[in-house]
């Protein structure tokens, strides 16, 4: 398996986006586009990133009627990003149609991962506000199962959960980390953050990473620092 560190573009602007990548000159760091970059610029966004030659997490989490994410998946796969997500309380149905849609006419098809429990969730939001009450932890598992009985090819959690989902769903099964601050950064909104060192020691497979890099003085140096202590060179 190829571990990687992924720099989330959370920039509102192609400006802003590509001068960030023009820092790396001749490096293609694998980066993710989010929500509020692709409903900014769409598709050509994509497009554009890939064509530098960069590798491409397009994180959108897909969550509707399996009919519909597959079909969305369709178009998406014709994007040729490298890897893209959705809502694993979407259901096994919902998850099994993405995979169809994803998969192109020769049999390929970008990784897919599945969010489980996002992050902002608490074990009091899910009792109250989605009256699920059994323990966040074995929901998040579960949902990982469910995952991986779909055929998809991981789950975006923290790298705290990174050696549990593992131990669930068997060590072929990718675990993509955000919650990662180089040490003496600040933590910001993120609640649990860990450091790349300590994602890699905790068996993470990519880690992304947004502020430690994008807010860096020296982004290039931090996301250098990011790729060193993650994979231990
Ligand atoms: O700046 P920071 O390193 O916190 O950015 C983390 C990135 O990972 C953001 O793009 C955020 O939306 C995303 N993410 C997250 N937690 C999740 C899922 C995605 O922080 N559970």
């Amino acid at each position: 398996m190829s571990k990687d560190v992924i720099i989330a573009l959370d920039f509102d602007s192609k400006e802003k986006v590509f001068n960030f990548l023009d820092k790396f000159e001749g490096k293609k760091p694998f980066v993710k586009i989010g929500m509020e970059l692709y409903y900014a610029e769409g598709p050509e966004i994509v497009k554009e990133i890939k064509s530098r030659g960069h590798k491409i997490f397009l994180d959108l989490k897909l969550h509707d009627i399996p009919n519909t994410v597959k079909k969305a998946m369709k178009v998406l796969s014709e994007l040729d990003v490298d890897m893209t997500n959705l809502h694993a309380s979407g259901t096994i149905n919902m998850m099994k149609g993405a995979i169809e849609g994803l998969t192109r006419a020769d049999g390929t098809r970008p990784m897919l991962i599945a969010v489980t429990q996002l992050t902002s969730t608490d074990q009091e939001s899910m009792e109250n506000d989605l009256l699920i009450k059994e323990p966040i932890d074995k929901v998040v598992m579960h949902y990982a199962s469910n995952a991986k009985i779909a055929g998809l090819d991981g789950v975006v959690c923290s790298p705290l959960e990174a050696g549990k989902v593992h131990g669930v769903c068997g060590n072929e099964f990718v675990t993509v980390t955000p919650g990662v601050r180089l040490a003496g950064d600040a933590v910001g909104d993120q609640k649990r953050v860990t450091t790349p060192a300590l994602a890699r020691e905790l068996g993470s497979d990519y880690i992304v990473v947004g502020r430690s890099i994008t807010g860096a003085e020296n982004p290039v140096e931090a996301y250098n620092r990011c790729l060193r202590e993650f994979l231990g060179e």
